[in-house]
């Protein structure tokens, strides 16, 4: 049986689960505190409403991180994928963004894209270690202090769901 202290150093029990509308205020405040550009709690809603796929990830009852990602005409596109900041670099960021790639693969999609700032390094090596190859460049589409700021396009294969590695 677990000691005292035991119990309450032992790590939250971490969950990937669909966003609710319930978890939108805790989305929302990691959101703000992530992004100088943050979306606003109505563009969540709306993509909950138009049935993107949504997922957070639970630390206890806690929201730690979330991703979003839009499925059609053969192509996924992540839109967002944030993880609180205290807890990055823990792995999280790698699970999340690996169950909404499986879900794509699992809807018959056949390749995912994204779009990440150049100045965005983390993001940059997580994408890259998935095997995401930059394929172009959106010139200004981010806003940014005093001006806008390029996006790079990154685009990942996707294996068919069933079919065996390559
Ligand atoms: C990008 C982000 C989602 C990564 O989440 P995370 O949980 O910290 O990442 P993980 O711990 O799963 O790390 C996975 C890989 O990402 C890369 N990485 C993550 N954080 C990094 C950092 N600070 N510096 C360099 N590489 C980093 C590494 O390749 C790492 O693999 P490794 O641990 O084997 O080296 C997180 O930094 C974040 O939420 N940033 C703010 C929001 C954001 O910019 N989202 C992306 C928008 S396109």
């Amino acid at each position: 049986m677990a000691t005292a202290p035991e119990l309450l150093t032992s790590e939250p029990e971490l969950q990937i689960r669909p966003m609710r509308t319930g978890d939108l205020a805790e989305v929302v405040a990691v959101e703000r505190a992530s992004y100088q550009f943050p979306w606003s709690e109505g563009i969540f809603r709306d993509c909950l409403r138009v049935g993107y796929t949504c997922r957070v990830v639970t630390l206890g009852r806690q929201v730690a991180a979330y991703g979003v990602m839009s499925l059609g005409a053969g192509e996924a596109h992540v839109l967002n994928l944030c993880v609180a900041g205290a807890i990055r670099c823990r792995g999280i960021g790698k699970r999340l963004l690996r169950s909404l790639l499986e879900r794509a693969q699992e809807a018959g999609m056949g390749e995912a894209f994204l779009e990440v700032r150049p100045s965005n390094t983390a993001a940059i090596r997580l994408y890259l270690a998935f095997g995401f190859v930059q394929v172009g460049m959106r010139r200004g589409y981010y806003q940014a202090v005093g001006g806008r700021e390029d996006a790079a396009v990154f685009r990942l294969a996707l294996r068919a769901a069933g079919a065996p590695a390559s």
